[in-house]
């Protein structure tokens, strides 16, 4: 239960202006399509650990007009907030959002038409669990689906300021972020690349046609980075560089680096680098020469219940 005692709410550094920027909708019409939703009649969904909201309203044009979309969140700061967001893009009457633990989703079986969530079971202890939550609520012939990353593989992307490190800094790179991945699912809050077993999850859960695909989103960064999109995320990553943060702040990152395997010295180093790092990629972001095609490997992983 440690991930709900935090005083900062879960998630809180990723909920920025950048994440309305994750999907592009063509492709989300498209994934309709290859899901079917056409042909099932879709009345009611549930997005669980639906953060702000975020996941489930990028889906609203994908969606029955007429569709009651309830969205579950242990934070209530973000249930709130969602309700907020929900209303400035005009869809207060067809969505709403509830506390709740996933864990123990607090509704009656064979409820929802759909049910999903993104970026979720690689913060869970057991995603099995919370996949077996999601198909209880859901009804027979109904349709679950997943987004969730390996996050690992974003280490391994490079960018016009990585491309030409040595093999031992790449090397060191990635083993940094794997055993602070490893110590967080040590920890008990999962596993950030999760994502490459969610499909055996849903055979082993006894899901009927299942489908994988990956978004075809990247998060290129090019000078003069002036799309709306780059813009926001060239200052989102300036934020975070300003406050010292690489994929988590500098207590939480050490907290997993520990858990995992590696020593306090050992991470004083890291964490050393990656500031250093930080700092070339702020300066490269200023004077326009650093450049990334910005891949990533998130995969969305539906089946029938
Ligand atoms: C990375 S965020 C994803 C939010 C949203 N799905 C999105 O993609 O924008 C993970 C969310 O799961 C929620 N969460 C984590 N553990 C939970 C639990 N046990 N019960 C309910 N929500 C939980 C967090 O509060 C957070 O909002």
């Amino acid at each position: 239960m440690a991930e709900l005692e935090k005083d900062k709410p879960h998630s809180a550094d990723y909920f920025g202006e950048q994440r309305n920027f994750w999907w592009n909708q063509d492709f989300l019409q498209l994934m309709g399509k290859r899901w079917g939703l056409e042909k099932i009649n879709i009345n009611t969904v549930l997005d669980v650990g639906c953060g702000i909201g975020h996941w489930g309203q990028a889906l609203a044009e994908i969606l029955p007009v007429n569709a009651q979309v309830t969205g579950i969140d242990k934070e209530i700061k973000w249930v709130k907030e969602a309700q907020k967001t929900a209303e400035a893009f005009n869809l207060g009457e067809r969505y709403s959002y509830v506390q709740g633990d996933i864990r123990a989703l607090p509704f009656e079986d064979n409820l929802f038409d759909f049910v999903t969530c993104q970026t979720v079971l690689i913060h869970m202890q057991q995603p099995q669990l919370v996949i077996q939550e999601m198909i209880r609520v859901l009804k027979p012939g109904g349709l679950l689906v997943t987004v969730e990353p390996n996050n690992l593989a974003r280490s391994l992307v490079y960018s016009s300021l990585s491309f030409t490190d040595s093999i031992d800094t790449i090397c060191e790179r990635v083993k940094f972020q794997l055993i602070c991945e490893r110590g967080k699912e040590a920890l008990g809050e999962g596993n950030n690349s999760i994502g490459d077993l969610i499909p055996g999850y849903f055979a082993e859960a006894g899901l009927n046609n299942i489908q994988i695909f990956m978004s075809d989103k990247t998060f290129a960064l090019f000078p003069p980075y002036n799309s709306k999109e780059q813009q926001v995320f060239k200052q989102q990553y300036l934020d975070w560089i300003e406050d010292n943060f690489w994929i988590w702040d500098k207590q939480e990152t050490k907290r997993f680096f520990l858990a995992g395997g590696g020593t306090e010295a050992e991470f004083e180093l890291n964490w050393q680098q990656v500031m250093r790092e930080n700092q070339l990629w702020k300066q490269g972001l200023l004077n326009n020469n650093y450049h990334t095609g910005g891949g990533t490997i998130c995969y969305l992983i539906s089946g029938y219940k």
